[in-house]
């Protein structure tokens, strides 16, 4: 039989990615163009838009520890974990990780995007319900959307929503995903809540601890210690070890069958090259700080809140936040693109949050508190932010 003819006509090799110029177009349009600004090891700047919560990324005696362990061990792990990349120092992270924390094991992933993925799709599956909050982060959604399960994303904040998607679940292995503290908002899940619902209805609870690790909790041990679910046998956690510890990479931490079912089935941990021994070691240190310096965390808070009230009392339309995360609402895509802008030139660099990063469709700017934030750098922040607001920001 002869080969069917073209369904589409031919095309020249340089026309293949016109289309892509056509979205781009479209993206212009809409305000949502991203452009990389690459920064100097140095800067001037005050960050309010980092994730180094604690300060620790350029600490000494994490980045030293990091240094050190690339040359005793290597630049990279060179290989997945399961052939050559677990070296002695991953072994220790996750050991120290799981008795920081109060679970029985802990796994380290390269990164939080790839634990989030693992997690979700290990302990999920076509035979599996999944009941999200619909604003959980971006690496969640692609897990639920890889799992292969019945995906239920319900109201925001709404453990009633959550009950109510768990009774009317087909399939009957399921589990309830969410943020602790929510990446765009820095509002806080009724954690304790997610987890009675999840028990009355045979779920277990996956809460990504992202922004609550190192910043919430005694000593910086995270929301879900903090709700006081860290030990519980139907409660997994992913870390990321790249927001308050400064290093990288990411992390599981449950009870041990659990974190064994990953080690067996969790893709994005078996074929993917370990963490690198650097950043091991780095997470290591950061961890030793964290239980050296456990007021560290409680100077964040005071941070965050120090911005929220300013901003509040200026005006703005701002989240209350229970972390690191302050948000303020731009009346515009472009205004909060310009805002932040604005903000940049006058020494404050703040994130700036739009489509399709903000799960309501509400650009904001995006504030993130650190432990060394003094009292006169949050009186000039509030200032500045004030003075470049564009129009339309005042609610
Ligand atoms: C809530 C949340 N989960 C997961 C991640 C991913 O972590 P990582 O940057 O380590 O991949 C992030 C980081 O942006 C996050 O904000």
């Amino acid at each position: 039989m002869n080969a069917p003819g073209p369904a589409f006509p031919a095309t020249q090799p340089d026309q293949v990615f016109d289309w892509l110029d056509a979205e781009a177009t479209k993206r212009t349009e809409a305000g949502l163009t991203r452009r990389l600004r690459p920064r100097g090891p140095v800067s001037d700047e005050l960050d309010l838009a980092g994730n180094d919560y604690l300060g620790l990324a350029r600490d000494k005696r994490v980045a030293g520890a990091a240094a050190a362990a690339s040359l005793r061990w290597g630049a990279g792990s060179t290989g997945s974990r399961l052939v050559t990349g677990s070296t002695e120092l991953h072994a220790e992270l996750e050991h120290e990780l799981a008795r920081f924390c109060g679970t029985q094991a802990a796994l380290v992933f390269s990164s939080g995007f790839t634990a989030n993925l693992g997690a979700v799709t290990a302990l999920s599956g076509a035979e599996s319900a999944i009941v999200t909050d619909k604003y959980i982060h971006a690496s969640l959604i692609e897990g639920c959307r890889l799992g292969r399960a019945d995906v239920a994303a319900v109201a925001h904040g709404d453990p009633a929503a959550i009950a109510h998607a768990l009774a009317t679940r087909r399939k009957r292995r399921a589990i309830v995903v969410t943020d602790s503290v929510f990446s765009v908002d820095g509002d806080l899940a009724p954690l304790r809540e997610l987890s009675e619902a999840c028990r009355a209805h045979g779920a277990a609870l996956l809460v990504d601890d992202a922004h609550g690790f190192g910043v919430l909790g005694a000593g910086g041990r995270g929301a879900v210690h903090e709700a006081g679910l860290s030990g519980e046998p139907d409660v997994v956690t992913t870390i990321t070890l790249s927001k308050a510890l400064g290093a990288q990479g990411g992390a599981v931490l449950g009870p041990r069958r659990v974190i064994k079912h990953l080690v067996d089935t969790a893709r994005s941990f078996i074929f993917d090259t370990g963490l690198a021994p650097g950043s091991a070691a780095a997470a290591l240190a950061a961890l030793g700080v964290l239980k050296e310096e456990p007021d560290l965390p409680g100077k964040v808070l005071t941070a965050a809140q120090g911005l929220a009230n300013g901003l509040r009392e200026a005006g703005f339309r701002v989240s209350t936040p229970y972390g690191a995360v302050v948000s303020v609402q731009a009346p515009s895509a472009d205004a909060a693109v310009s805002w932040a802008a604005a903000c940049a030139e006058h020494g404050i660099r703040v994130g700036c949050f739009r489509p399709p990063s903000v799960p309501d469709g509400v650009s904001r700017l995006r504030l993130t508190a650190h432990a060394a934030l003094a009292e006169s750098d949050v009186e000039r922040a509030v200032k500045v932010i004030t003075e470049v607001a564009p129009r339309g920001a005042r609610g």
